[in-house]
């Protein structure tokens, strides 16, 4: 199958780094390339370092980018990438990319059993050397646990009626598909057409993507300590995809961008706060009529963009 992903809101994103010809870039989420080749295509002489969890994506890339040596391919998590980057004997960056999530072709591959469209095996992995899929936490989590994970993770207000309803489904036998758990969640979808938006499984998969990847565990600490990795003038731009992460990324540029934090009448800082960024986005950037027309996926996306100062 080839591996298709169209970049979202690619020029935005790559033009508010404003990449520095010879300047040392990473992009946390290689996915399908798209957002490196642009970056490639304005770095000149200098270097990539491109992460993804997915094998899959790195395979592509090997390919896509056959020859190219401003590049480094990192199977690894982007939680690592302060680690990876002093091993690779790099202390600062000129700039970062987060486009989170996942890409189209993991959604569209249904063996990956990310989609509510396809019935497959219940896995959701983005790196399949992980232990843990959605058939462990659809089979293996309390109730209280489940009622948690779609409440928290996919904002479902019909969370423990699903979470009861899987537990009592189970006990029959084990949920091994997509399509299974649909037909659980779509018992407790609304009756009233007012109340209903989107398909009846969305949350439910969002929240169990979320958990079987541990998405959004040390997010904030990965963003706010690449961030820290930038030399001045160096920008990070940050794409996401539900108001979660995007909620996430909001705070921790809020933070870092806070100076001190001592009372008024204090004579002197006692704190050391400082501000670390300037956020270049007060309000973020959404995908434009056209980009929209061309891919749907593109609707819920929003950017934002630091500068270190
Ligand atoms: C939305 S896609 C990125 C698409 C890419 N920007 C492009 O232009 O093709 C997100 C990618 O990030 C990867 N990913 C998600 N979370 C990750 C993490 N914590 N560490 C490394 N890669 C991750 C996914 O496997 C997926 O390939």
């Amino acid at each position: 199958m080839e591996f298709n992903h169209i970049p979202v809101m690619l020029s935005e994103a790559v033009e508010g780094l404003s990449v520095k010809p010879g300047g040392v870039y990473v992009d946390a989420t290689l996915g399908g390339g798209g957002h490196s080749a642009k970056i490639l295509s304005e770095l000149g002489e200098g270097r990539l370092i491109a992460f993804d969890l997915d094998e899959w994506a790195l395979n592509n890339a090997r390919e896509r980018f056959a020859g190219e040596e401003r590049i480094t391919l990192v199977n690894d998590n982007f939680k690592r990438i302060p680690e990876v980057l002093t091993d690779m004997g790099i202390d600062k960056i000129d700039g970062a990319i987060f486009d989170l999530g996942i890409s189209s072709p993991q959604i569209d591959t249904p063996e990956r059993g990310f989609s509510y469209m396809h019935d497959a095996p219940l896995d959701m992995r983005m790196d399949l050397n992980a232990t843990k899929n959605a058939y462990d936490v659809v089979n293996g989590y309390s109730e209280e646990a489940l009622t948690g994970v779609f409440r928290e993770y996919g904002e479902e207000k019909a969370a423990y009626r699903i979470a009861e309803d899987i537990v009592r489904t189970r006990k029959v036998k084990p949920i091994e598909s997509t399509f299974e758990l649909v037909k659980i969640v779509e018992r407790h979808y609304p009756a009233n057409p007012r109340k209903r938006s989107g398909h009846p499984a969305k949350r439910v998969f969002q929240a169990l993507r979320i958990e079987v990847n541990d998405e959004l565990d040390g997010l904030s600490e990965a963003i706010e300590k690449t961030t820290l990795r930038l030399k001045p003038g160096g920008r990070i731009a940050v794409i996401t995809f539900h108001s979660l992460e995007d909620r996430i990324v909001k705070n921790v540029f809020k933070e870092l961008e806070k100076d001190c934090t001592c009372p008024k009448n204090f004579p002197v800082c006692v704190c050391g706060k400082r501000k670390e960024i300037e956020v270049l986005t007060k309000k973020p950037i959404t995908a434009g009529e056209e980009e929209l027309t061309k891919n749907p996926r593109a609707a819920s996306a929003k950017l934002r963009i630091a500068e270190r100062v």
